[in-house]
């Protein structure tokens, strides 16, 4: 028999209202775009700004915070999951193992999305913090002048149509590409995200750990069973 023996503070208000001000900007972030750009890339700014904070924190945070508390070897991985699956779970504090793992997938994921969506706003609109300078367009123009104008020698048309059609292609094979790009990592998150909430609401249930009050509260009751 265990019984309850203490409650822990698990997690900071840092990472409580961090968690929810994501859940917010990313699912406000995929459900808007094209007309709502802006809204769009600013939900994204706030998913980067999250990011920088959390990764920061997994550095200098507390215990159950930092990355090197909550990242276990696959064996321990496997291991947890045997152990729930067989409805006989090992418990802890702060990420259990398999949660860690899923905790790592969604930042690299997240971070992934945010830094691709970063540089298709500037391929396309050339906005953002990654959108080109004047001059540096210039530069760019000027090179594809220098092919336009070894390519126009052999052909008919003028070498500044020539190279705003160059230009004009180029841009658009970088504006697909980064779609496409942006597009996988964001449904990829997604994806994370639908798996990560299954992990939730499965530790609720077989684990009987309350997690997301942990998560509202800060606060978890654990008895000495817990790790
Ligand atoms: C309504 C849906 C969601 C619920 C109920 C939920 C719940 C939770 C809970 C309970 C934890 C703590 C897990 C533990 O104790 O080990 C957690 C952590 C986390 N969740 Fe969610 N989550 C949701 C949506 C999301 C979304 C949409 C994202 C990302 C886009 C996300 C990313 C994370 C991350 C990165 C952590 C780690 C927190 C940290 O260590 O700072 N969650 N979530
Ligand atoms: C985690 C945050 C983000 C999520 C979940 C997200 C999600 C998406 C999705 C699902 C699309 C539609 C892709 C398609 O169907 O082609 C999209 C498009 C786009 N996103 Fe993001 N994005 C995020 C962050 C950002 C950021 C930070 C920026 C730039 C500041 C950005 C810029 C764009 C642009 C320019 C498009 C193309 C819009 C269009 O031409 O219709 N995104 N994003």
């Amino acid at each position: 028999m265990t019984t309850i023996k203490k409650t822990v503070h698990v997690w900071s208000p840092l990472i409580r209202i961090g968690h929810w001000t994501l859940v917010i900007s990313f699912f406000t972030a995929y459900f808007t775009e094209d007309d709502f750009m802006n809204l769009h890339a600013w939900a994204g700014y706030i998913v980067g700004i999250y990011l920088l904070t959390r990764i920061l924190w997994g550095f200098v945070g507390g215990n159950y915070v930092r990355f090197r508390g909550f990242i276990y070897s696959p064996a321990k991985i496997i291991g947890y999951l045997k152990n729930l699956i067989a409805r006989n779970p090992q418990h802890y504090i702060g990420h259990n193992p398999a949660g860690g793992a899923m905790v790592i997938a969604l930042l690299v994921s997240l971070v992934g999305t945010t830094l691709t969506g970063m540089k298709l706003y500037a391929v396309e609109e050339n906005k953002g913090p990654f959108a080109i300078t004047a001059q540096q367009a210039q530069l760019q123009m000027r090179s594809i002048s220098l092919i336009a104008e070894a390519k126009a020698e052999d052909d008919d048309e003028d070498e500044e149509s020539k190279a705003l059609n160059i230009d004009q292609k180029v841009n658009k094979q970088a504006e697909e590409f980064w779609e496409e790009l942006h597009e996988l990592f964001a449904n990829l998150t997604l994806l994370l995200v639908f798996l990560h909430v299954g992990g939730v609401i499965a530790s609720s249930i077989i684990d009987k750990e309350k997690l997301v009050k942990a998560m509202l509260t800060g606060e978890k009751d654990v008895d000495d069973t817990y790790q």
